[in-house]
């Protein structure tokens, strides 16, 4: 008989790269077959292609990574970041509830307008400044209204990886360029590390949790200048770059983006450790683990 499965959505984005990179060690894997598909193998804005391919495969779960990630062209591309963000989630939604299918769903910490100076739990209210922000909000109002008992929400922040494009390999190509750097001293995040979320998402599938909304970090509280001063330890002690450039912190009037960032965006990850049992990851460890492989993979492409 073949077994169940999970149909893992964004699979070739940084963290639908890694969690499939965990797959086939987890013991998911022995009652589950993991379907990785991303927009070339099912565009999900093409409502009628995605129901297709899922009256197809009939997945038992679907995990939603994929997204509309370009957070300052957002702006100019409404319509776009809400197609995937939105409406796409939507329809996955739709074909759930009717094929008892459990959802699993990413977002994020710009859902929140950052005026909270202390972590932003599950429940606090949500009050995007930003089209990337909004359309991701309405993507989680319209799962929790379509599948209220069959879903669940990760949100998490700051994410990076060995994979594709994100700050901890932006600030290495600079380091290496570059004999100073300005970066950004008035925001508050907690970077999190695919590795560790998806070791989360594998638990929340190994679990049927109650629905609704869990935040996942690396539990830092740290601006993306002292993230970048953190960043430029491990390159030089792992052996990556032979010099220190000058780090300087600036304010976000002193770099403008399109889109609004909120000024503190830490999520509290309290609820997701409790509930599952887990051991706090170090946030500084966690960076040390990814820039390894980063290095890694630099020794391998050349
Ligand atoms: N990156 C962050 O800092 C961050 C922070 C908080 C939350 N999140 C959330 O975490 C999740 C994973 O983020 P990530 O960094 O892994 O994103 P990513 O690397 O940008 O991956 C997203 C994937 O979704 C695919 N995709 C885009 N439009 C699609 C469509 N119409 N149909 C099917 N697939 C489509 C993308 O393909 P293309 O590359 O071809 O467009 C890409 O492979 C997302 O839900 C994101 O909103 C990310």
């Amino acid at each position: 008989m073949t077994k169940p499965s999970i149909l893992l959505t964004g699979s070739r984005g940084q963290l639908g790269l890694t969690l499939a990179h965990y797959w086939s060690a987890s013991d998911l894997a022995k009652k589950f077959e993991l379907l990785h598909y991303d927009i070339d193998e099912m565009d999900l804005t093409s409502t009628s292609a995605v129901n297709q391919e899922l009256n197809r495969v009939m997945p038992h779960t679907i995990v939603n990574t994929a997204a509309y990630t370009a957070v300052d062209q957002a702006e100019a591309e409404r319509d776009a970041a809400f197609a995937v963000n939105e409406h796409a989630v939507a329809n996955l939604a739709d074909w759930a509830a009717a094929h008892d299918c459990r959802i699993v769903h990413v977002s994020t910490d710009f859902v929140f307008d950052g005026r909270q100076d202390s972590p932003y739990g599950p429940e606090d209210i949500a009050a995007p400044l930003s089209i990337y922000g909004a359309s991701k909000l309405a993507g989680e109002q319209q799962l929790a209204a379509r599948l209220p008992d069959n879903h669940v929400i990760v949100r998490t922040s700051w994410l990076y990886s060995e994979y594709g494009k994100n700050f901890v390999k932006t600030m290495l190509r600079l380091m290496q360029q570059q004999e100073e750097l300005g970066v950004v001293a008035d925001q508050i995040g907690s970077p999190t590390s695919t590795h560790t979320l998806a070791a989360f998402l594998l638990s929340l599938l190994n679990h049927k949790s109650k629905p609704g909304i869990y935040h996942w970090t690396d539990g830092a509280s740290i601006s993306w200048y002292e993230f970048a001063v953190a960043i430029q330890r491990e390159y030089v002690n792992q052996g990556m770059l032979n010099r220190k450039v000058m780090i300087n912190p600036i304010t976000t009037a002193e770099y403008p983006t399109a889109a609004t960032r909120p000024a503190y965006s830490v999520l509290d990850r309290n609820k997701a450790l409790v509930e599952f049992q887990l051991e706090e990851s170090s946030w500084q460890e966690e960076l040390g683990q990814v820039v390894t492989r980063i290095k890694q993979g630099f020794v391998k492409s050349t």
